[in-house]
Parts: structure tokens; sequence; C-alpha cells
């Protein structure tokens, strides 16, 4: 099975490019930039990555941040990772990015893009990796901020595929971004957002009715509500659920407990992602093989997942055809 799902084509659509940091690149890059951090070693690193919940994990995910300045260290992040993707037979990614942690340090988005864009250009032409970007806002920041932020990304309005909403979810609910959103529908650019991934069922009927969105990231949270559920099905909204990342977040007890197979029972459109692969455990291909292991899924059930990526990325119908 291992062998089968490494080269089974697959699409991300669920990533966020400062969660590809690997410890080993955060040392590099701590000392390239004469960054200070907390961990004396690989080892102190890998015991801090011990989470309680969400936002156990987000307070370390920023401090790791602390070591991204220059593009070329956006550069050397992304491509590190699209190395590493395309070794297990991803062919496509989703990214999101999280311009409100850089922009607070002072790295603006001319040095985020430069240094994004230049690895997702290598990566097409040398790996044959195609690449999407989504521009995340901060959920546990003002509405007024992530507004400056989408009206300061007007030179980037065409390379965005679409704009998402990430960081801690309770207490921060969609409809506090129902403006911002309305914002960049108005100028054309495509929405996603997390929405039950810790926060509650109501979180995801406002990402649809408020926020408009086209994917759910996470939603695992909807098979509380049948009626949800119901209607989730009938729209066909995609649900990009992280297993490793649910079961290292606590969002769930263990892999076995996991929701993912009452949601595909559902008739949901499920697709498999890895979301944090550095802090998680693993990418791609650790998530589609921990979900075998924990499910038994056979090749014709990971086939239908990658099939469901496929449909729903912010990806040309050549290239659609191509992965098919
Ligand atoms: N940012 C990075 N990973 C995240 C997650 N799993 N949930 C919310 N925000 C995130
Ligand atoms: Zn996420």
């Amino acid at each position: 099975m291992h062998e089968f799902l490494k080269r089974l084509p697959k699409v991300e659509l669920h990533l966020h490019i400062e969660g590809t940091l690997e410890p080993e690149l955060l040392f590099t890059l701590a000392e390239r930039n004469g960054v200070m951090l907390s961990y004396a070693s690989i080892e102190d690193v890998y015991a801090a990555y011990d989470f309680s919940d969400l936002q156990s994990f987000l307070d370390i995910y920023y401090q790791g941040m602390s070591v991204l300045q220059k593009p070329e260290d956006f550069y050397a992040l992304a491509m590190d990772y699209f190395r590493r993707a395309s070794d297990e037979g991803v062919v496509h990614v989703e990214m999101h990015f999280d311009p409100q942690a850089h922009i607070s340090r002072g790295v603006g988005l001319s040095t985020i893009l430069e240094g994004l864009n230049l690895a997702r250009q290598e990566a097409e032409s040398e790996l044959g990796l195609s690449s999407a970007l989504i521009m995340a806002f901060l959920r546990d920041r003002p509405a007024a901020e992530a507004m400056q932020v989408l009206e300061s990304a007007k030179p980037y309005w065409d390379i965005l595929d679409a704009v998402g909403l990430d960081s801690a979810e309770k207490g921060n609910p969609p409809e506090k971004f129902s403006e911002v959103f309305g914002r960049a529908k108005q100028i054309g650019i495509p929405r996603v957002a997390h929405a039950g991934e810790e926060g509650p069922v109501d979180y995801i009927y406002q990402a649809l009715d408020l926020l408009d969105v086209c994917r759910i990231d996470h939603g695992v949270q909807c098979l509380q509500d049948p009626a949800l559920v119901e209607r989730l099905r009938n729209q066909g909204t995609v649900l990009t659920v992280c297993p490793l990342s649910n079961v290292r977040l606590k969002v769930v007890e263990s892999m076995q407990a996991h929701p993912l197979p009452q949601l595909l029972d559902a008739g949901l459109v499920v697709t498999i992602n890895s979301d944090d692969p550095a802090y998680f455990g693993g990418g791609m291909l650790a998530n589609f093989m921990a979900c075998h292991q924990a499910f038994g899924w056979q090749e014709a059930v990971f086939c239908k997942l990658a099939a469901n990526a496929i449909d729903n990325a912010f990806m040309g119908e050549v290239r659609k055809a191509q992965l098919y």
C-alpha cells in the first residue's frame, strides 16, 4: 500500500507554508539571520511539539516564523517543502500563507511573495509540481487589519488564487470578516475558510452564508448537525480534512477515533491534507498511510479522495486533465 500511495498523484488543498518549516531549516535560518532560538537542539524542538490544543500549537508556530526575514528565506522554506512533497508523489500544492504574521515583524508582502513565487516557478519547471496561493487572514487579529492587508495586496490580486481565514478559531467567528470577504468577492478572488476545526458548527454556517466560501478547511465538527451535513452534501462543498493535525491538536483522541469514515459515509466531498507537516508528524503520504492503517481503506477509496482534490483545486482544466 505504501508504494501505491506514494505513486498516487496527490493534490494538497490545505497546507500552511509556514507550517512546513522543519527544525533543521529553522536552525540554519536562525544562524543566517542572527535570531536567538529558545531551543538548544533539534531534540529540544521536537520535545516542544507536544500540543494540547490549537492555541498551544499556534504559539510555537508563530515563534518559529521569526527566522523568515528575507526573500531567500521564504524561497528556501517553500523549495525545501516542494522537494519533499514531490518525493512523496504530490503533484500540486495549494498553500496558505499568513502575511500578518510577517508584516507585524517588519517583513512585507513583496519580500514574502518574491521568495514564494521564485520557489513556485522552480518547482513547476524542475519538479513538474504546480501550486496555488491562498492569502490567509488571522482571525484573532482585527478585521480592519485584514482589510488593510487585502487592499495593500492590490499589486498581487491577480496572482492570488484565493483568500483564507486561519489562526485561533474559538471566539473569532467568520462573521467578524464578512466585510473583508465581501470585498474579496467584489475583487473576484475566491474564498476558503477554516471552520469547525475546534469551533462550533455555527461557524461552518457563517463561513458558507456570510463569507461565501467554496471550501471549508477542516469542517470535521459538521457531523454534530445532520441538517448541515445534508446541506454540505447537496451543495457538494469540499472539506479539506487534516487527520494527523486533528490528532496532534487533540481535536480527536486518535486516528481510530477520527470521523473521516463517517464523513465519507455521509456522502461528503472529502479530501486528505497535511495542514502543517513539520509540526504534525508528516506530509501527504504519512496522512494517507495513517488512514490506511486506522480505517483499512484500500486503493479505490484513496483514488476517490485524490480525485476529489483534483476536482476542487484552483487549477486550469488542462492541468486537471493531465492529472487524471
Ligand atoms: N494556522 C496554521 N495551522 C492552522 C490550523 N490547523 N488551524 C488554524 N490556523 C492554522
Ligand atoms: Zn489549516
